[in-house]
């Protein structure tokens, strides 16, 4: 969707911060960004803070002494678009007060609401400067030299010809606290079109990052201390990058190369589809020891029926064989996923088949939300909605289920020793924390320079979302 385009010319030419001249040295600003949604937006928020650096702004934790402000949005369930308006709000204020000792704060406004709903927020918050997509992140700081220079706002929302991967300059760090686990995105957008789900309008078309940009990410990020990385993607099963040779990589070779880069302990990815579950990479969780024995793979219903009206194209049978084959590749495999109560159309029966679903795979995980209607959707405009009562009653009961299966999982550990990924101090003085191949988080008494290794850990108690356990002595653990 284009809203208003900046002048042609201003955003045209390949002017990305990595161009600035060596002896250039920017007057020091501060940097605010704050970050809603999904790991895709973290990671964002973390390129965008990069392409500004180079204009001299560095990270600052209160928007109060922020000379920009970034408010990256998510947009996947309802309220969205009010909660930025009362996010905007706040911060008019902020800016208000600094005008009137002199100082100016850029406002910009990013992610999928500003991609969907970039006029509204202009019309409704003209002191907003700027508001951008999340194709145009590259753009940023001519949008920044725009916003200071004008008066006006400056839009971009855009979905650009050019892949943005390509445009971004190089990481400076690893995008994690502590620089241990790292999330590194390599595909984009989705084709798939489900019913429910707006972000095939707001991100745009399917596009991979090519494989040899993908690996030198990865080796930069594990210089800088990473161990772990996660790719990331909407559909990140969906990957076919580039080949650094000719043709094209699918998601598992991209895994082979990536297992081969010495201390790049353990890897994962996000978020996948179970039609993209692809033979070779099944196999793949066999093969690469690094590859973590944890996969989230949202399913969303239980019902054939509703995944057909979800359009999710594969059946309950064939994500069931999808598990089981996993399993088989590797004994130790833990699952999580994604589930929609109260889809329109969903019946009481349609729910009992989600809650058998939960009960047969067990799932070591999940996250589960009630529908919500995004506007321009399929299934917002469907018939037979189902009432707030029921979804909230089949949400309780479908939450109760998956906590019993996630507070089982947990407690089957106690006894194991596993190996942790140290990431950093713990919450008292004294302990470190880190976490198993599951993702579960791991508290422990050690020193903090463990961090960035795996050490084994013997697992002594199950809390609600977190293990607690002594650190083994020997270190010879996968
Ligand atoms: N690409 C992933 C989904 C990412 S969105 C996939 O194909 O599964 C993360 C989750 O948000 C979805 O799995 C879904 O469970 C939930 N979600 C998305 N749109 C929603 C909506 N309109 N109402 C309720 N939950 C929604
Ligand atoms: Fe695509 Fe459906 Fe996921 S549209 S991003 S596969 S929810």
């Amino acid at each position: 969707m284009s809203i208003r385009s900046p002048a042609a010319g201003l955003f045209g030419a390949r002017t990305g911060a990595n161009l600035m001249p060596a002896d250039f040295e920017p007057a020091k600003k501060r940097l605010h960004v704050i970050t809603w949604g999904c790991q895709m937006n973290v990671y964002d928020s973390a390129r965008m803070a990069d392409v500004l650096a180079p204009l001299g702004y560095a990270p600052t934790e209160t928007p109060a002494d922020a000379d920009m402000v970034i408010l990256n949005t998510c947009h996947i369930r309802e309220k969205a678009t009010e909660k930025v308006f009362s996010e905007l709000g706040r911060l008019r204020a902020i800016k208000s007060a600094r005008q009137e000792t002199g100082q100016r704060t850029i406002l910009a406004v990013a992610g999928c609401v500003a991609q969907a709903e970039g006029a509204e927020i202009l019309a409704r918050a003209p002191y907003v400067d700027i508001v951008l997509g999340p194709q145009t992140y590259h753009r940023l700081p001519e949008m920044v030299a725009q916003a200071s220079r004008a008066a006006g706002a400056v839009i971009d929302t855009d979905f650009p010809a050019e892949q943005k991967f390509d445009f971004l300059p190089e990481l400076a760090a690893p995008q994690s606290p502590g620089g241990v686990a790292a999330f590194l995105s390599i595909q984009e957008g989705c084709d798939k079109f489900c019913s429910f789900y707006v972000v095939p309008y707001t991100r745009g078309a399917e596009a991979s990052r090519p494989a040899a940009s993908v690996i030198a990410e990865a080796r930069r990020m594990v210089a800088g201390g990473a161990r772990e990385i996660t790719l990331l993607g909407q559909n990140v099963n969906a990957y076919h990058g580039d080949a650094p040779d000719s043709g094209s990589w699918g998601l598992a070779r991209l895994l082979f190369a990536l297992a081969e880069i010495p201390d790049l302990e353990r890897l994962r990815y996000t978020t996948s589809h179970p039609r993209d579950m692809s033979d070779d990479l099944i196999a793949a969780h066999g093969t690469i020891p690094a590859l973590m024995p944890y996969l989230h793979l949202p399913v969303q219903t239980g019902s054939d029926r509703l995944l057909a009206a979800m359009n999710r194209r594969h059946s309950i049978a064939d994500f069931l064989r999808i598990v089981e084959r996993l399993r088989a590749a590797r004994a130790d495999m833990a699952f999580s996923s994604d589930f929609i109560v109260g889809h329109p159309g969903e019946s009481d029966a349609d729910h009992a088949a989600t809650l058998s679903l939960v009960r047969e795979v067990g799932f070591a995980q999940a996250y589960s939300f009630k529908y919500s209607p995004r506007p321009g959707t399929p299934a917002s405009g469907a018939p037979l909605h189902v009432s707030e009562a029921e979804k909230d009653q089949r949400l309780q009961s479908l939450q109760a289920l998956l906590r019993s299966h996630t507070e089982k999982f947990n407690a089957g550990c106690v006894g194991l020793t596993v190996p942790v990924l140290i990431t950093g101090a713990g919450r008292h003085p004294g302990q470190i924390a880190g976490r198993s191949p599951w993702l579960q988080p791991v508290h422990l008494s050690g020193p903090a320079s463990l961090a960035g290794q795996v050490v084994p850990v013997r697992i002594k108690a199950a809390h609600t979302n977190s293990l607690s356990g002594d650190l083994q002595q020997e270190r010879a653990c996968a």
